[in-house]
């Protein structure tokens, strides 16, 4: 296969995953949402359209909603007993829970201010991440740290974490057992944090969060709810690095979060 034909194929799985607007496709075209863009783009990134609704003043509408229950108090689970980030920090450090234990070089718990307004919430640790214990901290981190940035928020502010706390092998995704084990402490992170919103990054954190298979396309541009809290979804930021057409899509939705901050 061509060069070319295979970013081609690599952008049309991308754009089929994450749900873009202008996602255009032939064979597979019989599966595309209808009303979806038809117009057929040269292959390649360079050439992508993405289309996004023209930011209005007015928020975008409800989405899901998905309320697993708080801790249970006179729970005896450790988990649900953790009094601070740092309890649940201690507990993961030490945690075997699932396969990707034996893999880890540091657990990646999360980090950021405990009384932070906004959670970002990505996938899982990476190669960096692993080494040096802290969320987003290779390249993509770099980005997640300027987008917030644009909205005037200093990345100390936000607490930022991962829907699993340790490395997956080779940065696979997250197996669905691996995300079950994990889930526990993201809750309670969460529920301890008690943020004005939640920023999902991605397929996975996106799917987690309001326990849905739907695509990211979908989700997108839509206030959801996880517990009550409001909860936007937007591209991972290493997608936006593979593929910069997503920026501006992205830009609309951290604006989203930020309007929700203020009111
Ligand atoms: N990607 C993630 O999803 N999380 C990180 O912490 C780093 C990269
Ligand atoms: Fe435990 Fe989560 Fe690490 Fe699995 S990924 S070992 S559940 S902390």
């Amino acid at each position: 296969m061509t060069d070319s034909r295979a970013l081609a194929l690599e952008y049309l799985k991308q754009q089929q995953l994450l749900g873009g607007d202008s996602v255009i496709l032939t064979e597979e075209a019989g599966s595309r949402e209808q009303g979806a863009d038809t117009t057929a783009p040269a292959p390649g990134p360079a050439q992508a359209i993405v289309a996004t609704p023209a930011p209005s003043s007015q928020l975008p509408a409800p989405g899901v909603s998905f309320d697993p229950p708080n801790a249970d108090l006179f729970s005896t689970d450790p988990i649900q007993r953790a009094a601070s980030l740092q309890d649940v920090a201690t507990l993961v450090a030490a945690c075997r829970k699932c396969g990707l234990c034996d893999t880890r070089t540091k657990t990646v718990p999360g980090e950021g201010a405990a009384t932070a307004r906004l959670v970002a919430v990505g996938e899982g640790p990476g190669r960096t991440e692993d080494e040096t214990g802290r969320p987003f901290v290779g390249r993509a981190g770099e980005l997640l740290t300027k987008i917030l940035a644009a909205i005037d928020l200093p990345r100390e502010q936000v607490f930022i974490c991962n829907i699993v706390k340790c490395r997956p092998p080779e940065n696979r995704q997250p197996q669905f057992d691996e995300i079950a084990a994990c889930l526990p402490y993201l809750y309670r992170q969460i529920e301890l944090v008690n943020p004005k919103v939640i920023l999902a990054m991605g397929n996975t954190a996106a799917q987690t969060l309001l326990n849905t298979r739907q695509s990211l396309g979908a989700l997108r541009n839509h206030i959801h709810r996880f517990r009550g809290i409001p909860l936007v979804v937007t591209y991972h930021p290493a997608a936006l690095l593979r593929n910069p057409n997503w920026k501006r899509p992205t830009w609309d939705d951290v604006r989203i979060a930020a309007r929700l901050l203020e009111g």
